[in-house]
């Protein structure tokens, strides 16, 4: 199949291209690179040793991606590309709900009008809102979201359904990705955030290198058993083969839902101190005030993803805190070279 990647030469878009193109398929990616790298591709394509055609555009520009349609014959779409800083979120809700909502949009009408209607579309555990009983699971409904990322990711699963319920051409997925890290083994593509990471992985990763002085963890005061947060962290090449069989079950009309993550929730502390063991790296670190917005502890009840797309998250927290780091050692500045 030919599939288009819309935020392709992101973090998570890179690592499923190689996935994809491992797995047969064709692939076109399209991308602002507002916050990717054109050298993040030509890494994926020698891994793959595949090429890959690459669009430099946005995905709200609506008579790019007719021409796009036109010129291949895409038939289907992972849609990746959006902006994902959850405090900048907050302070620019205007271009949140541009990029994510309105550019789903224009992809979905293009889409339409070119006679393409499966789509795989990045959604985030972020939905279930603040209120949720832990694990997730996908029978529960949306919850309050806290900010405006994740009120975008809630309006286009919204969207999506609605789509979906009007008209029966559409099949859609919505995989809710819990803590994507890690990298892929070569240690040649990875997680590369401009400025200060906003996650914590990153986060890590940079002072293990001396990028950064010291890891601030946001609270220790958490109804948990060591008092700092729990997430469910996910290898992203797991991730990227969920998204290869969410595609091979784009087969039925509607809309899918699935939780992507491991079942299982880490603490903050843990996450340092099984870095600081599995890579032999000293990470220095502070306890600092809560970071608003932060629930507690999360993760995913991953039994239907098993059920129904045959796939569950394979790698364990040593080989996705090795990964990341053969990642960061290896490119102590991310794509930037010296
Ligand atoms: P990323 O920022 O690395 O990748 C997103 C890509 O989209 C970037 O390459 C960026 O240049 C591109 N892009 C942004 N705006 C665009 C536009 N208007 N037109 C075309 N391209 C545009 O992020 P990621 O971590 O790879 O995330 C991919 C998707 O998964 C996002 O939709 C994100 O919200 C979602 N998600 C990520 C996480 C996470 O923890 N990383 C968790 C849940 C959901
Ligand atoms: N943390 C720190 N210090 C840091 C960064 C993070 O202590 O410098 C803590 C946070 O307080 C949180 C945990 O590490 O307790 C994980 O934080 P991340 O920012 O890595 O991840 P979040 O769970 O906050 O959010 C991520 C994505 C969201 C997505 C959500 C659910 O950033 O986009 O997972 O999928 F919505």
């Amino acid at each position: 199949m030919t599939i288009l990647v819309t935020g392709g030469a992101g973090y998570i878009g890179t690592h499923t291209v190689v996935e994809l193109l491992q797995g047969g398929h064709e692939v076109v990616v399209l991308d602002s690179l507002v916050n990717g790298s054109r050298e993040a591709l030509h890494r994926v394509e020698g891994i793959t040793g595949k090429a890959i055609c690459f669009i430099e555009g946005d995905v709200r520009d609506r008579a790019l991606l007719d021409e796009l349609f036109v010129e291949h014959s895409i038939e289907a779409v992972i849609h990746f590309a959006g902006l994902k800083a959850v405090g900048e979120s907050i302070e620019k809700p205007l271009a949140y709900y541009d990029v994510n909502v309105h550019g789903s949009l224009v992809l979905c009408q293009a889409m339409a009008a070119a006679g393409v209607h499966r789509m795989v579309f990045s959604s985030s555990a972020t939905v279930y809102g603040e209120d949720a009983p832990v694990p997730y699971m996908e029978t529960m409904l949306r919850g309050r979201t806290s900010n405006p990322y994740g009120s975008s990711k809630a309006m286009v699963e919204q969207m999506l359904s609605d789509l979906c319920c009007a008209d029966k051409r559409w099949m859609v997925t919505l995989l809710r990705y819990f803590n994507p890290i890690g990298a892929h083994i070569s240690g040649e593509i990875g997680e590369d955030p401009q400025g200060i990471p906003n996650n914590l992985m990153p986060f890590i990763a940079q002072v293990a290198v001396g990028r950064r002085r010291e890891l601030a963890i946001f609270g220790d005061d958490y109804p948990t058993h060591d008092g700092t947060c729990v997430r469910d962290y996910l290898h992203v090449m797991d991730l990227a083969a969920g998204h290869v069989a969410a595609l091979s079950s784009l087969q039925h009309a509607g809309v899918r839902i699935y939780n992507l993550g491991t079942g299982h929730g880490i603490s903050v502390l843990e996450m340092v101190n099984t870095f600081e063991r599995v890579t032999g790296q000293t990470v220095p670190f502070r306890i600092a005030p809560r970071r608003d917005g932060d629930l507690a502890a999360f993760w995913a009840d991953a039994g239907k993803a098993e059920r129904e797309l045959g796939w569950r998250a394979e790698r364990g927290l040593e080989a996705m805190l090795h990964d990341t780091w053969r990642w960061q050692e290896q490119n102590p500045r991310g794509y930037v070279p010296g």
